[in-house]
């Protein structure tokens, strides 16, 4: 039988000359996958002997990894603002650059009591749960148009403990009641009808960008990405009605694509929306708009 460190140094090799970007990391990453033991393990067991079953398991995610599929898949799951998010085809894979939504908040509620979020475009569910992971007296809907979405959504506010503090509902923006059932939605669920804090990531790639994609963000689901048409669609339709979701004082973060900014602003000048600031990500390009209602 071959030993970890024999399996780990064929599978870089392989991974490597197949132009997969950090090959030594994915092979261990992979193989403790298959091993069901946690990535430590493979650092301090190397002359350990694995059993045929478990190469063969090993074998199948190595393939899958040279399809490109991204690991976050391969894996299950998906670290975000240091909690664990499962994710599979159907969720956006979290990230990082969304985490600043939650930083950001961090500065302007710090002292708020109680709070309501809506999470538009919710996906795996990491910006609303990671927001109740960080304020104990906040509550929150996420909202998305697929119900298999939801469902990893759910699972997420189950394994970090906030299913109490947090409801996931299927609904599409697109739809012609939708402001009208997302403030009966909220109602039913926290008693009043405005929110605090609206928040999404929504679809924003331009049509032009998703052939510069990379390969792994093609197995990610499209509509996630796009929209199939300028990458505004979800602004065009959600900033006109805004201020009937929000209460006074309250606070809408949306992440936006770079190269729309300056779209984005006019359709916020175009709705007389006033009190608006732009927060860069960590490459420095504006990626987000916060607004204060
Ligand atoms: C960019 S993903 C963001 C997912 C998650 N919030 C995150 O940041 O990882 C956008 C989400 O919006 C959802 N979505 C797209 N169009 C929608 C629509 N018309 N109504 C509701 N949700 C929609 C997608 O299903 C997807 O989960």
């Amino acid at each position: 039988m071959e030993t970890v460190k024999s399996h780990l140094i064929k599978k870089t090799k392989l991974l490597k000359n197949n132009s997969i970007d950090l090959p030594k990391l994915e092979a261990r990453l992979l193989l403790a996958k298959a091993l069901n033991k946690d990535l430590n393990w493979t650092y301090v067991n190397l002359e350990k002997k694995i059993p045929k079953k478990k190469i063969f398991e090993y074998e199948i995610l190595i393939k899958k990894k040279l399809k490109k599929i991204p690991t976050a898949y391969l894996l299950g799951n998906k670290e975000f603002y240091s909690m664990n998010f499962k994710v599979n085809e159907n969720t956006l894979i979290p990230r990082p650059e969304t985490e600043i939504i939650v930083e950001e908040i961090k500065k302007n509620f710090k002292n708020k009591k109680k709070f309501l979020v809506l999470d538009l475009g919710t996906g795996s569910g990491c910006i609303l749960l990671s927001i109740l992971k960080e304020f104990k007296n906040a509550i929150g809907i996420g909202i998305d148009k697929y119900l298999e979405t939801l469902k990893v959504a759910r699972i997420n506010s189950k394994r970090n403990n906030l299913s109490k503090r947090s409801k996931f509902f299927k609904l599409d923006w697109i739809q012609k009641d939708f402001f009208k059932q997302v403030l009966k939605i909220n109602k039913k669920f926290s008693g009043n009808e405005k929110f605090d804090l609206v928040v999404s990531n929504p679809p924003y790639l331009l049509k032009n960008e998703i052939n510069t994609l990379m390969p792994e963000v093609l197995y990610e689901p499209k509509e996630s990405l796009y929209d199939n048409k300028d990458g505004l669609s979800f602004y065009k339709r959600i900033l006109p009605k805004i201020n009937s979701l929000v209460s006074e004082n309250s606070y809408i973060y949306l992440e936006i694509n770079p190269k729309n900014r300056r779209n984005i602003e006019k359709i916020c000048k175009s709705n007389n929306i006033k009190n608006i600031n732009y927060i860069k990500d960590l490459s420095g390009k504006y990626r987000f708009v916060l607004i204060k209602n």
